[in-house]
């Protein structure tokens, strides 16, 4: 008998306890402990067998650890089986997250009970595989096509109560696993409870597959996984056997199993736990934070003082005057409306909120007693200075003071004070209460637990933090400018831009570039642009028919036009007619003569830019591996999660082909198209950036 499983013999009941912390993922160990723990109980006479997870949870599935190499015997499918086939009737109790396999162990069960906490679901899809232990045939049988078609193409967590009402489980009862599973087993045997395979049920009814089919594969942008389920889920209700649909039900998972999808899911399950344990700080206690002040209650401030409200913290909001005071209150209440529309926050919540914890405040000395303020004033490095200055006389000693610069540097901003260790950036994502990203920037002097604080306030927030260096718009900003211009260049040479966003949204982006641009506002490059006019280096190609639409006063969404058309109640807007002659004009006045761009030419150059430029922010040491600028862009850019971030892409396709076409693009632009150093590194090497991320670790 392995140690992941514990054999006990309690009478006419054997209990397996699983022991594989932290989460009793179904790792070979746990495996084989299952498969040598029913058969020890049926050849010791056992009449029942009771599965039960310690620690905090069932099993939380498949051991994802494992995927991608050879499949140690017994695998889940026939221990799923074997369990199901057993002589004895066999019962999971149920805590914590009972997902994936480890849901599809509960099915092969004969009976469930589960405590009021526990939750379950079948999640794989968001590892870009199916349910394949027999899921997609078991749930449809006990919960209905419907029910389980949704559960498995959303990969939902589901509470026990929901669970109950829907016949997943049997029973809900107060208490420990162990204990209830065994008063259950109990009165089961006191009853001389059947066994009761699902696998012997009838095969569960029929819906129209195809639309359902037609509908989740639009859904998923491009993401192949719930599509292929509800194939998986059809072979429940049309094969001729269980058997046979479980056969199918392997082949769709083992086909899924070798997809880039699948590796780009993982790595971004992986990485997304990574990203904030930095090794630097394991030791590092953080400063304690319970009351925050926040500078400016605009877009920014108004959403970073939403996102504390709603953690808990209290927050103090100064603004210029008692006009702007109100405006920001207004901001907030606006943003809290919506949390309490959405069941994010509860009605007595609100009221604390703007009751209680909320204080706005024209003078600096309202934040004397705070921990941590971050300014989110206007970009214009003399007005933050002059905060920071202003900051730093009313402040306690040891409270942070820290920037949601976009592109400013931290370190000029740290020396307008005398304690540059306690100044950090804290870039937050529009709306800030919403956008999962947050950006820790730590600058040349920043002590270490005050990078720790950083860390600590995004977790309270619910954020994904990443560590970025000091430079010119951090991690994300600066990679986003890149492919911005890659696709500016593009549209000057004879690209629409409608067909690059059509191109990046076939790719799996919400929005494709020109449409976020209307979003966020043009106005706001059209101003970068302006400061930056000056400095520019004379081989830098410059596009000029974004200033021609400003020019004429359309700034994107928030004036109705920009490179679409936004009429009002309407949803999304329609290319606007003038952007043709803008783009003309451009192409005109700087001589360029129009080409054609085939779909795969637009797609390959905006994401060489990306890759190119994401390789310099780690090359340089901005980025302290490939997963953290992944995360910066899958968190807060909208890149899809299926591809795993830009450099997981890059991998997938395969570094020499990406600088050569780099090299390839360098031919006509040379100045833009300088490749990374470390790209040709690891090329010259034949390294990838996964190796960086191992190496790393
Ligand atoms: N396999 C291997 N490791 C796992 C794991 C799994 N299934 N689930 C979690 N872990 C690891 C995490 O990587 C993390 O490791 P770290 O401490 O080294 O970073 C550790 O366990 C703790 O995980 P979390 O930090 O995520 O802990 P939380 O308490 O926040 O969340 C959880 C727990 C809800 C179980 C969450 O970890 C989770 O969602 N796990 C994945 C569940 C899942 O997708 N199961 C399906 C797997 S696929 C499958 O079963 C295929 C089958 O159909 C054949
Ligand atoms: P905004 O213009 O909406 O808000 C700025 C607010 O600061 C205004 O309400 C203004 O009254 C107030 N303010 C100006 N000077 C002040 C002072 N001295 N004291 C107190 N209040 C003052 O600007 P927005 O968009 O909120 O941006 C703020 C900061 O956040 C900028 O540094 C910007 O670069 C950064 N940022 C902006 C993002 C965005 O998408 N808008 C995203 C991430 C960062």
């Amino acid at each position: 008998m392995t140690e992941a499983i514990v054999y006990e013999r309690i009478g006419d009941i054997a209990v397996l306890a699983a022991q594989n912390p932290p989460v009793n993922a179904l790792g070979i160990d746990v495996r084989r402990g299952l498969l040598a723990g029913i058969e020890r109980a049926e050849t010791e006479g056992a009449r029942a067998v009771l599965i039960y997870g310690e620690g905090r949870t069932y099993f939380a599935g498949a051991d994802i650890r494992e995927f991608g190499k050879p499949m140690e015997e017994p695998g889940l499918p026939d221990l799923c089986n074997r369990i199901e086939a057993a002589k004895l009737i066999v019962v999971s109790a149920l805590h914590g997250t009972a997902l994936g396999g480890g849901l599809e162990v509960a099915l092969s069960s004969h009976y469930r009970i589960a405590v009021p906490g526990a939750k379950m679901g079948l999640p794989e899809v968001h590892l870009g595989i199916i349910p394949g232990a027999g899921g997609t045939q078991r749930l449809p049988r006990v919960a209905g096509t419907e029910a389980a078609l949704e559960m498995i193409t959303t990969g939902r967590h589901v509470a026990a109560t929901e669970a109950f009402d829907k016949g997943v489980i049997d029973r809900i009862a107060e208490g420990n696993p162990r204990e209830v599973g065994l008063a259950y087993t109990q009165e089961l045997l006191e009853q001389n409870a059947p066994r009761r395979p699902i696998c012997d049920m009838p095969a569960p009814e029929p819906v129209d597959f195809d639309a359902t089919y037609e509908r989740v594969l639009a859904r998923g942008r491009g993401q192949l996984s719930p599509a292929i389920a509800v194939r998986a889920v059809q072979a429940a209700c049309e094969a001729p056997s269980f058997l046979d649909g479980v056969r199918q039900e392997r082949e769709l998972f083992m086909k899924l199993m070798q997809s880039d999808q699948r590796q780009g899911l993982i790595h971004a399950f992986f990485s997304e736990r990574a990203v904030s344990k930095l090794p630097e700080l394991a030791d590092v206690t953080p400063r304690d934070i319970a009351a925050m002040g926040v500078i400016g209650g605009g877009t920014m401030g108004a959403g970073i003082a939403t996102a504390a409200l709603m953690a808990g913290l209290s927050v103090v909001l100064i603004e210029r005057d008692e006009a702007a005071s109100v405006a920001a209150r207004e901001r907030i209440e606006g943003n809290l409306k919506g949390a309490l529309k959405r069941g994010k926050i509860s009605q007595s919540h609100f009221d604390a909120i703007l009751n209680e914890a909320l204080e706005l405040a024209t003078n600096y000395a309202a934040l004397s007693q705070v921990d941590l303020v971050v300014e989110a004033v206007f970009e214009d490095m003399d007005v933050k200075r002059d905060v920071f200055a202003a900051l730093d006389e009313h402040c306690k000693p040891g409270a942070i003071l820290a920037s949601n610069t976009s592109y400013l540097d931290i370190n000029d901003i740290a020396a307008a004070t005398r304690r540059p260790s306690d100044v950090i950036g804290l870039h937050f994502f529009s709306p800030a209460h919403v956008m999962k990203l947050l950006e820790v920037v730590v600058a040349d002097q920043t002590a270490p637990d005050v990078v720790a604080t950083g860390f600590a306030l995004g977790k309270r927030l619910k954020k994904t933090s990443v560590r970025s260096g000091v430079c010119d718009g951090f991690i994300g900003n600066r990679i986003m400018n890149s492919y911005r211009k890659a696709a500016d260049y593009m549209v000057l040479d004879g690209a629409s831009p409608y067909q690059i966003d059509r191109v990046m949204t076939g790719f799996g982006f919400a929005m494709g570039p020109f449409a976020v641009a209307d979003l966020a506002g043009l106005d706001i490059g059209w101003a970068a642009r302006k400061r930056r006019a000056p400095t520019l280096d004379p081989r830098e190609r410059v596009v000029h028919f974004s200033d021609m639409l400003c020019e004429g006063g359309d700034f994107g969404q928030k004036t109705g036009r920009g490179f679409y058309v936004y009429e009002e109640g309407k949803r999304g807007g329609t290319p606007n007619p003038q952007v043709a002659e803008y783009i003309e004009r451009d192409q005109r006045d700087q001589g360029v003569t129009p080409q054609v761009f085939a779909n795969d030419e637009v797609l390959r150059r905006y994401m060489c830019a990306m890759v190119n430029e994401a390789a310099k922010v780690v090359g340089e040491g901005i980025a302290r591996r490939p997963l953290d600028v992944d995360m910066v862009l899958l968190f807060g850019y909208g890149f899809p999660r299926f591809w795993g971030g830009p450099l997981k892409w890059a991998d997938l396709q395969g570094l020499d082909s990406i600088l050569k076409d780099i090299r390839r693009y360098a031919k006509e632009d040379a100045f833009f198209w300088q490749p990374a150093p470390l790209l040709e590194q690891l090329v010259a090497e034949g390294r990838s950036f996964d190796d960086l991320n191992k190496e790393a670790r």
